[in-house]
């Protein structure tokens, strides 16, 4: 490259900003482009299947009251967490997540392996009032839950758009949507999504063998 043309760049803000940018771009491409195409980013682990109507329905009131704002979905790799969760996160858990839900904020505890850890009766006690369960919790009380039905057209839909973003959900999976949903309130729903997080998670004595604090 010329002496004339650095010269221009170090006394042209605009222009060297705009090579900054084309320069970092190149960066991030290589490294986000071969993840997308990395077998173990795009492929669900054994047992992980898109979500089923009612615990599609319970995620989407997950995200609409906020939960990820106390709440993350990923376990890192550090032995205090693997001891205290299970084991830690993995990319094929969360294929059919869209968006995601990891978060980073943690007023409350990690939920990625919440699924099987209590009870549906003490879910439901707990987002009624949480502090009937655990008195000093500072979680906010979910009483309306229990009240609101869910709306099985809008769910129907939702399975057809991700199925046209490329979840394998069949004709029959779409057409029971108004069965799997009949009598359910948002509280059935969100207790249902709460239930299934991390079951395909792989066992953790395989945690605590391999995290020792790398990564
Ligand atoms: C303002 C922060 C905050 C928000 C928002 C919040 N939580 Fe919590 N959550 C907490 C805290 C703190 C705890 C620990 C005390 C307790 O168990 O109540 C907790 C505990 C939990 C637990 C028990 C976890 C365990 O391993 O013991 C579940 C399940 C849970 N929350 C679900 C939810 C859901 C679902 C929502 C959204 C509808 C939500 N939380 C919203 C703060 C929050």
């Amino acid at each position: 490259m010329s002496e004339y043309f650095h010269a221009k760049v170090e006394k042209n803000v605009g222009l060297m900003a705009v090579l900054i940018a084309v320069a970092i771009s190149f960066g991030g491409l290589a490294e986000i482009v071969p993840l997308m195409y990395q077998a173990e980013t795009i492929q669900p682990l054994p047992g992980v299947t898109p979500y089923p109507p009612l615990q599609l329905a319970g995620r989407d009131v997950y995200v609409r009251e906020g939960c990820y704002n106390c709440h993350s979905q990923m376990i890192r790799t550090l032995r205090f967490e693997t001891e205290r969760y299970g084991h830690y996160s993995l990319a094929g858990e969360s294929v059919y997540d869209r968006p995601f839900q990891w978060g980073s904020k943690r007023t409350g505890p990690d939920l990625a392996r919440v699924g099987g850890r209590y009870s549906d009766d003490w879910h439901r006690v707990h987002m009624v009032n949480p502090r009937d369960v655990v008195p000093e919790s500072n979680m906010p009380a979910y009483p309306w839950l229990a009240d609101a039905p869910l709306d099985a057209d809008a769910v129907k839909l939702k399975l057809a758009a991700l199925r046209r973003l490329g979840d394998p959900y069949t004709d029959a999976d779409i057409d029971g949507v108004a069965a799997a949903l009949a009598g359910k309130t948002e509280l059935d729903a969100v207790i249902a999504y709460l239930q299934g997080l991390g079951r395909h998670a792989p066992a953790q004595s395989a945690a605590s063998a391999t995290s020792g604090g790398v990564q």
